[in-house]
């Protein structure tokens, strides 16, 4: 990039190759450590597992199961052939009409049936960048509770180049959104002449896996309409709720409540919800009429393939398989989630509480060489290069306490779980016993710090100083 771009010309456009898309970050880091050395049961048992990856691989089988069962649904297949020529010529960036009404649908089902989407105001596009493009101009602000979803720096923050404004969320209540983190957040951001354009929520969160409460909604959609900002409410994670309180849409509040609907804007997504994040099914549904019109015109350069559409038209058209794909893959989300944190409860690792998601937020505090952020990378950089797991520290998502981690647990077999907290258990047990000789030599006055472990499953059970070379590579962009 530096070479293309060295001499006295700038080839490149500043915003293209600028470092703005926000990838430098142990986030992606992560990633990059497990691909290059990924944990394959037979062929690399000891590399590194992908704990870091949102992904709902849990209900894939289902999917798989109603595409044997219904050939004619893909136009590839003798018996779906018939529409091939009709989906594959051009289409209007309004998407197929059956692809609509099917979507609007499965959000009414996923949100408990209480409330309808009307067909006509979901646009598809790649979610919230196109949101972001509709509502605010660069510099804009946007709030949002931290810890955040880490890439939001990245979809928000390069192209739309819109600022986000963290709101603090502490762990003493759970990581609540308050009415008073949310006023400091906004009255700071008006100070430093920001224009502030709304609020960002996701809800479900990533990364706590936790979903709002009627009170909460209610306090966030009266304090946008004081304020006159938009809401954007990001519920991709909707049915990944596994367990009550059933989840609450934002659509459901504004029912009930006097508001400018204007203001409100929902983005959801298949990608969570039914595990297809390659199919890039990104939905803006927003009451703004105009939005709806502005949307449709940008979504032109993002749209859904027409295949797509057609296939999934037909599958979320299938009320009976819907209704079972949402309610088993609740449960196996639930039967997870039990396991990998009774799993990590067994060798005394909390996590927050919740009940959605695809990941937990697991409380590394006590593991802590120091309760700083220099100590958060250090225990990372261990659990990445010797624990070989890649889980995300709670800094890159904007977490403002050190030693919380994100821990992704639906993207894997049960297999993998089990090899997982294996490791998990023999780092923690290392740990203690570290922790038994450090406490022993301060005992004898004898000053030693604290040695990095070196994660080794075979080992016994002395513990080694981690080698200076980390194989640990920063990412570069
Ligand atoms: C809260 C939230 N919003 C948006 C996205 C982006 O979803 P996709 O990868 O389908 O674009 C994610 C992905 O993890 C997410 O967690």
């Amino acid at each position: 990039m530096e070479l293309m771009n060295s001499g006295k010309r700038q080839l490149l456009s500043k915003i293209a190759s600028s470092d703005e898309h926000g990838e430098n970050s142990p986030y992606f880091d992560g990633w990059k450590a497990y691909d290059n050395d990924p944990f394959h049961p037979t062929q690399n048992p000891h590399g590194v597992i992908q704990m870091g990856l949102a992904e709902n691989q849990l209900p894939v089988d289902l999917i798989e199961e109603w595409i044997k069962k219904n050939p004619s649904a893909s136009i590839c297949t003798t018996e779906g052939l018939h529409a091939f020529k009709s989906t594959a010529l051009y289409q209007d960036y309004h998407g197929l009409p059956e692809f609509r009404h099917a979507v609007a649908k499965l959000m009414a089902k996923s949100r408990g049936g209480r409330v309808s989407f009307d067909p006509d105001r979901i646009v598809m596009a790649g979610g919230g960048e196109m949101l972001m493009f509709c509502l605010a101009d660069p510099g804009d602000g946007f709030l949002i509770p931290s810890p955040y979803y880490a890439a939001f720096d990245r979809d928000l923050g390069w192209r739309p180049r819109v600022r986000l404004l963290p709101v603090t969320c502490h762990s003493s209540n759970n990581f609540q959104i308050t009415l008073e983190a949310l006023e400091a957040a906004y009255q700071s951001a008006r100070k430093a002449n920001i224009n502030v354009k709304g609020l960002i929520l996701a809800n479900p969160s990533n990364p706590l896996g936790t979903t709002l409460d009627t009170s909460t909604l209610r306090t966030l959609v009266t304090f946008i309409n004081h304020k006159q900002i938009h809401l954007v409410c990001d519920e991709i994670y909707a049915a990944t709720v596994f367990r009550g309180p059933s989840f609450l849409s934002v659509s459901e509040i504004i029912q009930e409540m006097e508001c400018n609907r204007d203001l409100i804007h929902i983005v959801c997504s298949l990608s969570k919800d039914m595990g297809l994040p390659g199919f890039r099914v990104g939905i803006v549904y927003s009451y703004n009429d105009t939005v709806v019109n502005l949307g449709r015109k940008m979504s032109s350069f993002g749209l859904v393939s027409s295949q797509t559409q057609h296939l999934l038209a037909s599958m979320l058209s299938d009320e009976e398989f819907v209704e079972r794909f949402l309610s088993e893959s609740a449960r196996r989300l639930a039967s997870r989630h039990d396991s990998f944190t009774k799993g990590l409860d067994q060798v005394g690792i909390k996590c927050l509480k919740s009940n959605a998601g695809l990941f937990c937020w697991m409380d590394l505090r006590h593991l802590l060489k120091e309760p700083t952020f220099e100590g958060e990378m250090g225990l990372w950089k261990v659990i990445i290069s010797d624990v070989k797991l890649n889980v995300s520290p709670g800094s890159s998502f904007h977490c403002h306490e050190p030693g919380w981690f994100r821990v992704c647990f639906a993207n894997m077999d049960d297999e993998t779980v089990e090899v997982a907290l294996r490791r998990i258990r023999v780092f923690v047990g290392k740990y203690k016993e570290v922790e038994v000789q450090v406490k022993k030599s301060w005992q004898r006055n004898l000053r030693l710090s604290f040695p990095t472990l070196m994660y080794d499953e075979n080992m016994a059970s002395s513990p080694r100083m981690m080698s200076p070379q980390s194989p640990l590579v920063r990412a570069r962009t």
